[in-house]
Order: structure tokens, then C-alpha cells, then sequence
């Protein structure tokens, strides 16, 4: 029987070419989410938010998608490019904000509100996909729920703060919220964030509206303790774009802490420091080294959408795909 190496044994350079090859060889392409490892974002052929993701994976050439993320990222991807073959190298990388909400849930909330809209942010398995009207992802929330005629009522889900972050930029109150959180974002909380902030007074702040804090950061602004042209509410990939033009000596982030590395790389002569370190998604560090590998020796952990499924979702990702800005953080 061949020997077959495990990432443990190989230099990280010897990994790394050995990941490209088999990638060649699989005529797969590589996206990996910004919370992943350091090492897989920087082996990828693409590292981005969900947004510029999801754009990638419905335009790439290659007959394969490893997905180097969480399992809705990986299903998004099978529902927007069914042809393909999309890998996801450990098939158990969940979501705490994707679980807060079934296909059930959503067909019950609706009954209550008929005329509603329903918005489902993109961290949702595929059968709520296929309940909604139209998803979006913290890049295009917004301009997703404008897009929505200002009289008609939405059904938002499942995140509370993101929904309660769009209820504020938008203006609107016909919105009702699901009250699911992130364990990751909403252990990154106000109080968490005030004494952060105390230590720092004169750092920018960039948030991700998933967070517990970003209210308490609004609020901050509202009070005066921070200046508002130093606060930002930003998605993974907007974070990334601010990140290249930042000037200023230190910026606390508040979210994953997988986002470092891809700021510390974008603008080395800011520091950018977490606001939680210990706010780390173990979901997307299941996606190692070994892994990734693994998937691309043998072709396992394929993603499968019943075409069902897939096809009553498809019309709600693909409507996500075309609103907002082009592709951010996904290049
Ligand atoms: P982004 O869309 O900002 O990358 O956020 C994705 C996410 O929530 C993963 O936790
Ligand atoms: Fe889900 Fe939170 Fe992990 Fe993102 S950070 S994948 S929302 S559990």
C-alpha cells in the first residue's frame, strides 16, 4: 500500500504544494472563509466573506468547490452551482446561529404574518433557504431589506443582531426579528467591549453586526465616550477593504478572530487587536491542515442538496447574490 503522508509530518511549504497539486489534479478551486486558519486562507485560491464567496462559487470554471468553512457555506455553494462537485473538508462544521432555526419554524411564522416577506441571513441550512423569499449576508442586509416595498411587513431571521442593526439603518419598524445569536458574536458583548475600549480611547473600532456589542458601540457613539467617524459596523469583507486604507495606529475588532490575519496582512502598519480573544468559532477551526488533504486525496465529505431542495432555494440566494456592492473581501 502507498504511504500516505499526513500534514503533520510535511513542512508547511511541502503541505502547501502538495495542496496545490492535488488541487490541480482534482480540477478543484479553494475558497475559504475569513475565520479559517491562518494557514487554509492563506493555501486557498480565494479567502472572502460569505457575500464574495457565494459570487465566486457560481462563477468559477473548476468542476470542484472545496469549501473551507461551515456547512451552509458549502450548501449555498451546491445550491448556486449545482453541476459541481462541492467538498467540504469536515461535513460536522456547523453553525450555533444556523441551528436557532428549522423549516418548521419558519412555515409557522409565516402562517402568523401571510403577507410578510421573510429575509433569511445567509447562515441558514438549505431547507430554511427554502421557505424564504430572499436571503442576504452581512455585506447586503441592508440593501436587501430596501429592496423590500417599504410598506410590506418582513420576516427577518435568524440573527437578532443583525436584525436589529438593520432595523436601525434603514429606519423602518415593519420588521420583526427571530431572536437567534451567534455564541461566538454574542460573547463579544457591550460590557466586553466598554472595557476594551477604555484601554484603548483612541483606537478605531470595527464591528461585525452579528456581535452582542453593536449597539453598545452605536450607543457609545450616541454618548460621545467615542467619536462616530471612529466606529464601524462592518461585514468580514468590509473590514478587509477599511483594513487597506486605515491610517490610524490600532483598530479593536469585534468579531472571529480568524479576521486578524487577513488585516494584519492587508495593512501591516496598523495594529489591528481583537476586542474578545477568546472569540473563536470552533466550527470553522475544524477545517485543518490534515483535512483539507484528506478531502483532496480522496474526494470525501461531499455536500449534497436534495434537488428539491435546492431548487425552491434558489430563487432566494440567487436574488442575495445580485443586490449590493460587487464582490467584497472575495478576491
Ligand atoms: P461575513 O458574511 O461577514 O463573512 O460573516 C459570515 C459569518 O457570519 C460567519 O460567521
Ligand atoms: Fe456560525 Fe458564529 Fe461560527 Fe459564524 S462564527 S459560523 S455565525 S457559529
Amino acid at each position: 500500500m502507498p504511504t500516505v503522508t499526513s500534514a503533520d509530518t510535511m513542512t508547511r511549504h511541502e503541505w502547501a504544494a502538495e495542496v496545490r497539486r492535488l488541487a490541480r489534479e482534482r480540477d478543484a478551486v479553494i475558497l475559504a472563509h475569513n475565520y479559517q486558519r491562518p494557514e487554509i486562507q492563506d493555501v486557498a485560491d480565494h479567502t472572502g466573506d460569505s457575500l464574495g464567496l457565494s459570487r465566486l462559487a457560481s462563477t468559477v470554471e473548476a468542476s470542484t468547490i472545496v469549501f473551507c468553512g461551515v456547512h451552509f457555506m458549502a450548501e449555498t455553494a451546491k445550491i448556486l452551482a449545482p453541476e459541481k462537485t462541492v467538498l467540504l473538508p469536515d461535513p460536522n462544521a456547523g453553525c450555533s446561529l444556523a441551528d436557532t432555526i428549522t423549516a418548521e419554524d419558519v412555515r409557522a411564522w409565516r402562517s402568523d404574518h401571510p403577507d410578510a416577506v421573510v429575509v433569511a441571513y445567509v447562515n441558514t441550512s438549505a431547507a430554511v433557504k427554502a421557505e424564504t423569499d430572499i436571503c442576504c449576508t452581512s455585506s447586503n442586509a441592508a440593501d436587501v431589506v430596501r429592496s423590500v416595498p417599504e410598506d410590506t411587513e418582513i420576516l427577518f431571521l435568524p440573527d437578532q443582531f443583525l436584525g436589529a442593526h438593520v432595523k436601525r439603518i434603514t429606519g423602518r419598524d415593519n420588521i420583526h426579528v427571530w431572536m437567534g445569536e451567534c455564541h461566538v458574536h454574542a460573547g463579544i458583548d457591550g460590557g466586553t467591549l466598554r472595557e476594551r475600549v477604555a484601554e484603548d480611547p483612541d483606537a478605531e473600532l470595527y464591528v461585525h453586526p452579528e456581535c452582542g456589542c453593536a449597539t453598545s458601540a452605536l450607543y457609545m457613539v450616541g454618548a460621545g465616550v467615542v467619536p462616530e467617524e471612529r466606529v464601524r459596523v462592518l461585514s468580514t469583507g468590509g473590514m478587509l477593504s477599511a483594513a487597506k486604507e486605515a491610517e490610524a495606529d490600532k483598530v479593536l475588532i469585534a468579531t472571529e478572530t480568524g479576521m486578524l490575519h487577513q488585516l494584519r496582512n492587508a495593512n501591516p502598519t496598523t495594529a489591528f487587536e481583537p476586542v474578545n480573544s477568546r472569540a473563536e468559532c470552533h466550527y470553522m477551526k475544524m477545517i485543518t491542515a490534515d483535512k483539507l488533504l484528506g478531502t483532496l486525496r480522496e474526494g470525501t465529505s461531499e455536500i449534497t442538496v436534495d434537488e428539491d431542495t435546492a431548487a425552491r432555494a434558489r430563487r432566494a440566494v440567487e436574488r442575495m447574490v445580485a443586490i449590493g456592492t460587487p464582490s467584497r473581501g472575495g478576491e
